[in-house]
């Protein structure tokens, strides 16, 4: 693809200024895009064969990065000049608190050192059961030639993943408090993400703090203490908002329930609420409840929609696809029993139709950073405070990245394919220091859930189109995607 017209300058001699990059359409557009057609206005990124964006707010530049090579450089190489979006992190607060998704610097880093090691794939071995089994237990509930949202269905399956591998209980049941409440504050995040009030106090804390840095040292302290508080996301009073604080307080006492009874009788529970309790750092320090309370519930909302819509997309373009969906039958087929975790090197198909799901509807389909430095990327100068955006959608169909990107092919996936191309052509779990740390327990829970549902199931869609893609918090089937149940015996 083509990069702007501006003046030719490798990145290396001398950046171009951002400046230099052409507004991808009018003030007005672009709001229209951001409120009502997100999904559309990344494709149309892609059909103008777009490197780089840029929008301009009243508040400032937006850039939205769009080559495996920038998105790495953002990402990998200069990750130090960078910090995640403001604004995701402010309506994250709530819940999240100071979790991993949503902590920066020292804390941040202590906390990834503490929960990597839960998070390995040979630590991961013992929640293999539990994700097959709680697959078995949703499609027990299904009546032969029963018609049923996939998506709803997914999510009962993740959610029930999620209850038993972070706190060993069931939140199968869907009057289960603790699953509704999730749902709620999620809800509420996604759609104050999305708020201009809370883009404009983003920015504002930018320009707080660039005012810090030309300020002498008392003035900047306490500038840069306005600035931190200046991002609380404005709470105010409404049924939405009673409805946010009636949910928070439920997950609260729950949470902390929970973590009482384990630090009185630890025993040998092996979820992963029990795991961070009991991790401790190099000088034997361990976390406040607090943290553990941040750190459970950033897993939780971090982990179960977004897998969730991936089994579900891929469930949607299997039953499109009827020779993969065949011939995946037959690898599940030949295990001849319900999946473990020693199958899947055989789950092979099941894996690489995991990921072309990811490749072609990433849940995370957009995510941002904000520059905490000078720096340059893409051979484009961005000044401190530029907020980068990446997008893993726009990134996932780029026709010379990826041929005809609206096939579905599995074939992408088979080690030679993914040796070929470039690190971060396929980032639906980010890369980098940042890169989620669920990854590998979302890599083994997709294959075991597909293959112990088309074990049991067969699945057709009931209008072959499908569904199209929701940008919510994560992407979302629209409407859900109603399929027909015919039971195997
Ligand atoms: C298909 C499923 C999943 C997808 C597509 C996904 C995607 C992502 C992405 C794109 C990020 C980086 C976001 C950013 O940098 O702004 C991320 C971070 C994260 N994810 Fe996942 N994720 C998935 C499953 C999970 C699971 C199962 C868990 C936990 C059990 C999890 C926990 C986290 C956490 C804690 C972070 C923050 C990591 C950090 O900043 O150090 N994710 N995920």
């Amino acid at each position: 693809m083509d990069s702007v017209a501006a003046e030719p300058c490798r990145w290396h001699h001398r950046a171009v200024a951002l400046n230099q990059v052409p507004i991808a359409g009018s003030f007005f557009e672009q709001l229209r895009t951001i409120r009502t057609d997100r999904i559309g206005g990344l494709r149309r990124f892609n059909d103008e064969g777009r490197d780089i964006g840029r929008f301009a707010f009243v508040f400032g530049d937006v850039v939205l990065v769009n080559t495996p090579e920038a998105v790495h450089e953002v990402l990998v190489t200069h990750a130090k000049s960078f910090e995640k979006s403001p604004i995701l992190r402010a309506a994250l607060h709530p819940l999240a608190g100071q979790g991993l998704f949503t902590s920066e610097g020292d804390l941040w880093r202590r906390q990834r050192r503490l929960m990597a090691p839960l998070f390995q794939p040979s630590a991961l071995r013992g929640f293999a059961d539990e994700m097959t089994r709680c697959a078995e237990r949703a499609v027990a509930t299904w009546r032969d030639g029963q018609v049923l949202d996939v998506a709803h269905e997914t999510t009962r399956i993740a959610m029930s993943v999620a209850g038993r591998t972070l706190f060993d209980i069931d939140t199968f049941d869907e009057t289960d408090s603790l699953g509704d409440a999730l749902t709620t504050a999620l809800d509420w995040a996604a759609e104050e993400s999305g708020r201009m009030t809370l883009i404009a106090q983003a920015r504002f804390k930018v320009a707080l703090e660039r005012l810090a840095d030309r300020s002498p040292a008392r003035l900047a302290d306490r500038l840069r203490g306005v600035a931190d508080r200046s991002i609380e996301p404005i709470m105010w009073p409404s049924a939405r908002t009673r409805e946010l604080r009636a949910a928070l307080d439920r997950l609260e006492a729950r949470v902390a329930r929970m973590i009482e009874e384990r630090r009185k009788s630890p025993g040998d529970r092996t979820d992963l609420l029990s795991l961070l309790l009991a991790a401790r750092d190099d000088d034997g320090s361990g976390m406040s409840d607090r943290q553990v309370r941040d750190e459970v519930l950033t897993l939780f909302v971090a982990g179960h929609e977004t897998t969730a819509n991936a089994l579900a997309w891929g469930l949607m373009l299997l039953a499109q696809h009827p020779e993969v969906y065949a011939e995946l039958r037959r690898e599940v087929d030949a295990l001849g029993r319900a999946p473990t975790f020693d199958d899947l090197p055989r789950l092979d198909l099941a894996l690489r139709v995991f990921k072309e799901s990811l490749r072609m509807y990433p849940p995370v389909y957009l995510f941002g950073r904000i520059a905490v430095a000078d720096v340059s990327v893409g051979g484009y100068a961005l000044p401190k405070g530029t907020v980068v955006l990446v997008s893993p959608f726009s990134l996932h169909h780029r026709p010379d990245v990826w041929p005809d990107p609206e096939r579905f092919d599995p074939g992408r996936f088979t080690a030679a394919e993914e040796a070929r191309r470039h690190k971060s052509a396929f980032v639906p779990f980010s890369a980098g220091p940042r890169t989620c740390i669920g990854n590998h327990f979302a890599l083994m829970e997709g294959p075991l859930v597909l293959a112990t549902i088309l074990q049991r199931a067969d699945l057709s869609l009931v209008d072959p189109r499908g569904a199209q893609p929701e940008p919510s918090a994560t992407l979302r089937p629209r409407g859900g995607i109603p399929m027909k149940i015919s039971l195997r015996r």
